[in-house]
């Protein structure tokens, strides 16, 4: 009889742990198999009676042509320095001081994709005569420190060469991260507060320059005469001219928009670009503001600097070296339907031998820009170079493509929130102004 009431004091202790166990379970918060599951008689999903398959990706059928490897374009650079330039484009010791400037203009040139691209505009400003030294690629691939170690194979897309752009006398730059096109001008913006640069050029990466060598009414006489100017010259007499006339003056366009020249000033008063219109429209919001701010825009001449998307097959020719025909191939060509542009450029009896393989250069340069903008998909970067698995910073070149059309698809929207407008002709059409922006309803339906 003594034990009996110890047994039930256990047994009320242990239904008093019992029930504090079970209220601790089902106030549990957790994914997990709990009491109150088992309570609830729910089936338990992370043991099913019997083993589902898994769950199995939906690929995206291969595209069913590959271009061959990409080829690099300036092969002599591997094995000697860089032939000599034409003579009469060779640059002048501080030309910049005999038109009255206070420092020499740098160029800028962005780079994200596609070497042989890149190659062929540096050569070809080199050779137009820019000074290499006033040449600045800057390197926004995103894919830091890989270049500069030569991490990357040729056949990866953000591939560039840094001992050929060194060897080529040309400075780098790299930007911290990838950046979008309006980051990028705004990363440029920022270079002039750091090396105190009173103006710039920068110039697309897919161009091909060529200087007036034929001459031009009102700008250079030919090559050969006295008081020739090759397109630095030119870009050189340009910018004095502009900054004579003391307004406000704020891009100076050449051949379109395929080299410019900025006043840091107008990018600066105006706020800078719009990073969040990433890519196309960004420029239309950027000219406007500075148009409705009073900065003027202007075109201005210093060269041939064609739109081109593929490469000379061997930059050689841009030197002017015997025996180089151009040729060119597209570093992102679409399915084959035609041959690739081969040029056959014979000199005219008693044509200048100089002039003849400048306008063999020059023809070339009206092809490859035929070959953009003709029946070829433009931009068909997915089945160009597309190698690289396995490098430092892989990114799938078709996934960068697609992702880059989306942002600028965002971007698209971005502007047409912020001006209540939709095309190009903010002012003209829309009849809006600086302060505007984003307190204005849209204009359409
Ligand atoms: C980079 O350029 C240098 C100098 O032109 C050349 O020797 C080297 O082979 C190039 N690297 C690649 C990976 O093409």
């Amino acid at each position: 009889m003594g034990a009996l009431p110890n047994r039930r004091v256990l047994i009320n202790l242990a239904i008093v742990a019992l029930a504090g166990l079970l209220i601790f379970a089902i106030a549990l918060p957790s994914s997990r198999v709990t009491l109150r599951d088992l309570v609830k008689q729910k089936p338990n999903p992370e043991i099913p009676d019997e083993p589902a398959p898994p769950p199995k990706p939906k690929y995206k059928p291969e595209p069913d042509y590959l271009p061959p490897p990409i080829k690099d374009n300036f092969p002599l650079l591997a094995t000697s320095s860089p032939p000599p330039i034409p003579k009469w484009n060779q640059p002048r010791q501080d030309a910049h001081k005999t038109y009255n400037l206070p420092a020499a203009p740098p160029l800028f040139i962005g780079f994200t994709r596609t070497w042989p691209v890149l190659q062929q505009a540096v050569v070809s400003y080199i050779t137009a005569g820019w000074p290499a030294s006033q040449i600045y690629v800057i390197e926004n691939t995103g894919v830091q420190q890989a270049n500069a170690r030569g991490q990357l194979s040729l056949q990866n897309p953000f591939f560039l060469n840094h001992t050929a752009l060194h060897a080529l006398g040309v400075n780098i730059i790299q930007t911290p991260t990838l950046l979008s096109f309006a980051q990028m001008q705004n990363f440029f913006l920022s270079l002039t507060y750091a090396h105190d640069w009173p103006y710039f050029f920068w110039s697309h990466m897919d161009v091909l320059a060529l200087a007036y060598e034929d001459g031009r009414a009102g700008l250079t006489p030919r090559y050969d005469a006295p008081g020739y100017k090759s397109l630095y010259e030119l870009a050189l007499t340009a910018l004095q001219t502009t900054q004579e006339k003391g307004h406000k003056w704020g891009l100076r366009f050449f051949s379109y928009d395929h080299l410019t020249l900025v006043n840091p000033k107008a990018y600066e008063d105006v706020g800078g670009w719009d990073t969040l219109i990433p890519y196309y429209m960004t420029d239309c919001d950027m000219h406007s503001r500075l148009t409705m701010r009073g900065w003027t825009i202007e075109d201005a001449k210093a060269g041939i600097i064609t739109d081109v998307a593929s490469a000379l097959g061997d930059l050689s020719a841009l030197y002017r070296v015997d025996g180089v025909e151009p040729n060119f191939v597209d570093p992102n060509p679409p399915p084959p339907k035609e041959e690739g542009g081969k040029s056959k450029q014979r000199a005219k009896r008693d044509e200048d031998p100089n002039l003849a393989k400048w306008n063999a250069l020059r023809k070339t340069a009206d092809r490859m820009f035929q070959h953009k903008h003709g029946d070829r998909e433009r931009n068909t970067w997915q089945l160009g170079q597309h190698g690289g698995e396995g490098e430092p910073f892989y990114y799938n070149a078709a996934g960068l493509a697609e992702g880059i059309e989306v942002m600028t698809e965002t971007g698209r929207e971005m502007y047409r929130r912020k001006w209540g407008h939709r095309d190009c002709e903010l002012i003209k059409k829309g009849g809006l102004k600086f302060e505007d922006a984003w307190r204005v309803k849209k204009d359409w339906d």
